[in-house]
């Protein structure tokens, strides 16, 4: 017996070989609750921040449901019954439970090798520092009303989180990054489904070079097998289990091999879990295509893409050169011609800061040029504080974006962590394509 996932075969062997499963987490935001009341919306319950709240709403609303809040704050009650519950079912992000029913995503979440709650199926592949949150753009891409075999540009798609979520979606995606770090993450995550009996044949024959000379550190029986494999698609898969373990080595002090074996084997675990998850709901995903490319000079046509979501680099906040020096190096790249082409890390003081603003205006005038008329462009930015003084990177796009033509036609706060020294907060701001 056999079963197809975007026109490759599975077989079942391999299938079971690959899921000798571990458990996947189970976390408490996430547990089944007896649900009596059928006439009701119910949130998931790591739903906990004001922005959080008012994205549901704006995705009840642009999905066209009649609701009113309830006093707890955390049930909607439907005021009349939706035309196609089924449709809200598949598609709601923060909500796990419609009409008595889970939602698709409650079961997607619940795939998550990881112990942390938004990394479910390949999303936590690499530890790349300012992810998106993939509830927050699940959301999004319900809010400004995208569509199965519509298009999503992400011109910033960092590791990727925009492809997946569109793709679990069936939304096309286009991604550019300047980092071909970025652009492999993003392909890992999403085309890994694809090639994955391939990806298991390779994998004792991998293994067998990992570690093998413990006096050589510099050995390089692994990247020769890893370069040897044909297939684009599964050699990606192998040389981004590399970098996560090179990760775990430099920032972690972890052994190579033993962080090698553990993150391949999650990998697996992961591209399994995605293709499970795809029969299960009978997923029907969207095409992605991610490539290297620079913002500031798209490689599209005008009014080409249904919508955009975005979040560019913070200014002066995080430095995505340095950040993943050890990555960009394994892979071959010069860091400093690298860092010529990356937005907000040229220049030093004030100089850096003007750099930033002039490539945030060409690369605005991009996002305007291929997105359709009256189509939405979410763009997620926050104030970084340099040297003291808060820089007002907000304010700035959305003048100029105003200038250029855009509307904005919402502008939430939403708090971050991780980031305390430099930034507290960002903001997710909705425009639109006025003509
Ligand atoms: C805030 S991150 C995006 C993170 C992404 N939203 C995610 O979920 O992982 C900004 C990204 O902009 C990229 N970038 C910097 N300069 C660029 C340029 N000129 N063109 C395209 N991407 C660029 C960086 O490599 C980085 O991945």
């Amino acid at each position: 017996m056999e079963k197809t996932i975007m026109g490759k075969e599975i077989k079942v062997k391999e299938k079971i070989a690959a899921g000798k499963t571990e458990k996947t987490n189970d976390f408490w935001a996430f547990k089944d609750e007896p649900f009596p009341n059928e006439k009701q919306l119910i949130l998931f319950d790591n739903v906990q921040f004001i922005y959080e709240l008012a994205l549901a709403q704006l995705e009840l609303k642009s999905l066209g449901v009649e609701f009113e809040v309830t006093n707890g704050l955390r049930e909607f009650e439907l005021l009349e019954e939706p035309k196609d519950i089924e449709y809200l079912r598949r598609r709601l992000a923060y909500f796990k439970l419609i009409n008595g029913e889970y939602t698709d995503y409650f079961y997607i979440v619940k795939k998550n090798r990881t112990r942390s709650v938004n990394q479910y199926l390949t999303h936590w592949i690499y530890p790349y520092k300012g992810k998106f949150h993939p509830q927050m753009i699940r959301a999004l891409l319900n809010i400004i009303g995208l569509r199965e075999e519509d298009t999503v540009l992400d011109p910033f798609i960092g590791s990727g989180t925009t492809a997946v979520e569109s793709q679990l979606l069936g939304i096309n995606c286009v991604g550019v990054d300047i980092s071909p770090l970025c652009v492999l993450q993003s392909k890992v995550k999403t085309e890994s489904i694809e090639v994955f009996s391939e990806i298991l044949k390779w994998r004792d024959e991998i293994l067998k070079k990992v570690g093998v000379n413990l006096f050589n550190p510099d050995d390089k029986a692994l990247d020769k097998t890893i370069e040897s494999i044909g297939n684009e698609k599964v050699r990606n898969f192998y040389l981004m289990a590399k970098l996560v373990a090179i990760s775990d080595n430099t920032r972690r002090k972890k052994d190579f091999a033993k962080a090698f074996r553990k993150n391949l084997n999650l990998m697996i675990l992961s591209v399994k879990d995605y293709i499970d998850v795809v029969e299960e709901l009978n997923l029907k995903l969207g095409k992605v295509d991610v490539k290297v490319g620079d913002s500031r000079n798209l490689p599209l046509e005008d009014n080409s893409v249904d919508g955009i979501i975005t979040s560019p680099p913070y200014s002066i906040a995080l430095d995505y050169v340095s950040n993943d020096a050890h990555a960009l190096e394994a892979l071959g790249y010069d860091l400093k011609e690298l860092r010529e082409k990356f937005i907000g890390v040229r220049g030093k003081g004030r100089e850096r800061i003007d750099l930033y603003n002039e490539d945030m205006k060409r690369s605005l005038e991009e996002m305007y040029r291929v997105l359709k008329p009256e189509k939405y462009a979410v763009i997620i930015i926050g104030n970084a504080t340099y040297q003291g003084k808060e820089i007002k990177t907000v304010e700035f796009i959305i003048d100029y974006a105003q200038k250029i033509g855009f509307r904005l036609v919402k502008n939430i706060d939403k708090i971050i962590f991780g980031l305390y020294n430099v930034m507290q907060k960002e903001n997710i701001l909705i425009f639109k394509k006025e003509i």
